[in-house]
């Protein structure tokens, strides 16, 4: 009986883990500023979230579709869990294509100057998630 309840615990502790799956506090408590987040998102030497990523509302041209349409993202994510994903999403799903944009450590192919550096600053993907987050919910 017992061993069971410390099964049944740690299932429920999994699954509390795997439903924090968010980062809620601005990143160096920087505040994002959406306009300056649109042209970052597109930007193909910035964020290029545009190789991988579609926006209805873009105009800019070859938008990818590796990752999912984020024309209604809004209405899929909260702010913080778009949070988390930006910063590390292979911490949600380990394997993902996705790049991690604000992970300091375990970077691979990385090395010399860019050692310890993100690929985004904080200001940068406060700014993306102010963008995401004005765009329309669906309907
Ligand atoms: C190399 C391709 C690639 C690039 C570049 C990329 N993403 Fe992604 N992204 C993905 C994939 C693939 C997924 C879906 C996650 C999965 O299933 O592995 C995803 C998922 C997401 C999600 C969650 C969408 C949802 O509906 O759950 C958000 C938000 C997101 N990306 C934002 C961004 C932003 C912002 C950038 C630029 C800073 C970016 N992505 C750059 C590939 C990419």
């Amino acid at each position: 009986m017992r061993a069971l309840l410390i099964i049944l615990g740690c299932f429920l502790a999994a699954c509390n883990e795997v439903s924090v799956d968010a980062i809620n506090a601005p990143l160096e408590n920087k505040i994002g500023d959406a306009l300056r987040g649109e042209i970052i998102f597109a930007a193909r030497e910035g964020g290029h979230c545009i190789l991988c990523h579609q926006v209805e509302s873009l105009t800019a041209e070859f938008q990818g579709n590796v990752g999912p349409d984020l024309t209604y993202v809004s209405s899929r994510l909260t702010p913080a869990q778009m949070r988390l994903r930006i910063v590390d999403y292979d911490s949600v799903k380990p394997g993902t294509t996705m790049p991690p944009y604000y992970r300091k450590d375990n970077l691979n192919q990385v090395g010399g100057d860019y050692v310890g550096q993100t690929l985004l600053s904080a200001q940068d993907i406060e700014d993306i998630i102010a963008y995401l987050a004005s765009l329309k919910e669906s309907g």
